[in-house]
């Protein structure tokens, strides 16, 4: 089985992104064989809806609730794209639905859980579960850099790196100022390292990085194992 997370900002920027909803829904159903599990982030709309409940006083409980709904949506977007006629697609509640659903074939598409967490985490979570063979993270960023590429012009990026080295660069990201995040989040990390998950970066407006990175072939993103 393979996992993808999907990043909000790529599915929905503001409005949703029909052309890519497109793009990646045909890639999945290309790749169904593999046993696919995507999980979509919440992109823009999570973010105003969580800073809306801010504002009317509502803790950040409440604001993970509801950007969670968010990332729901995008799921459901994901899903209407990848065909009305294929019954065989589900938005799941809860990480066991969406296991019962992988197991028996169906192509599984899920947003966020449980407040406190991110869709990476998610992701992690539910390949760790399923033992899957790997996580393909799909961003606008096209692999793990040694600073933010968007910053710092002359930042390298790796072609492999170890679980170990994933979380020391993750820590070092942490520890700096709010707002400048690691392409993937702290726990999420720690999933795959403790579970030792083969997890891929490529640019997820890359289609063809996107379907190597899914086959475990070579692709111009960054590959995370032991
Ligand atoms: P993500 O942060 O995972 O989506 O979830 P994203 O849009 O892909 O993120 P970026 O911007 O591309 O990095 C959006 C929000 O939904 C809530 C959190 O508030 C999170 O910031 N969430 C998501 C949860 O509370 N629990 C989950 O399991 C998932």
């Amino acid at each position: 089985m393979i996992v993808l997370s999907v990043g909000g900002s790529l599915i929905n920027p503001g409005e949703p992104d029909l052309a890519y909803l497109h793009k990646i829904a045909e890639s999945l159903r290309h790749n169904r064989g593999l046993g696919i599990i995507a999980v979509t982030g919440g992109g823009k709309p999570a973010r105003t809806y969580a800073e809306a409940i801010r504002k009317l006083g509502g803790n950040e409980f409440k604001a993970d609730e509801t950007a969670i709904l968010s990332t729901r949506q995008n799921a459901h977007l994901l899903t209407a794209a990848i065909g009305r006629k294929d019954g065989h697609v589900i938005v799941p509640q809860d990480f066991d639905e969406a296991a019962r659903a992988a197991l028996s074939g169906r192509i599984v598409v899920m947003g966020g859980t449980i407040p406190g967490l991110t869709t990476d985490a998610d992701a992690a979570l539910i390949a760790e579960k399923l033992h899957a063979e790997r996580i393909v993270n799909l961003s606008n960023v096209d692999g793990i850099y040694d600073s933010d590429p968007r910053k710092n012009k002359g930042a390298k990026k790796y072609k492999n790196m170890s679980f170990g080295q994933m979380v020391q660069l993750a820590l070092r990201s942490d520890e700096r100022t709010a707002g400048t995040h690691f392409i993937f989040d702290m726990f999420a990390c720690k999933i795959i390292a403790r579970s030792r998950i083969e997890t891929h970066f490529v640019n997820g407006k890359n289609m063809l990085d996107v379907e190597n990175a899914m086959r475990g072939k070579a692709h111009g993103g960054t590959v995370v194992k032991g």
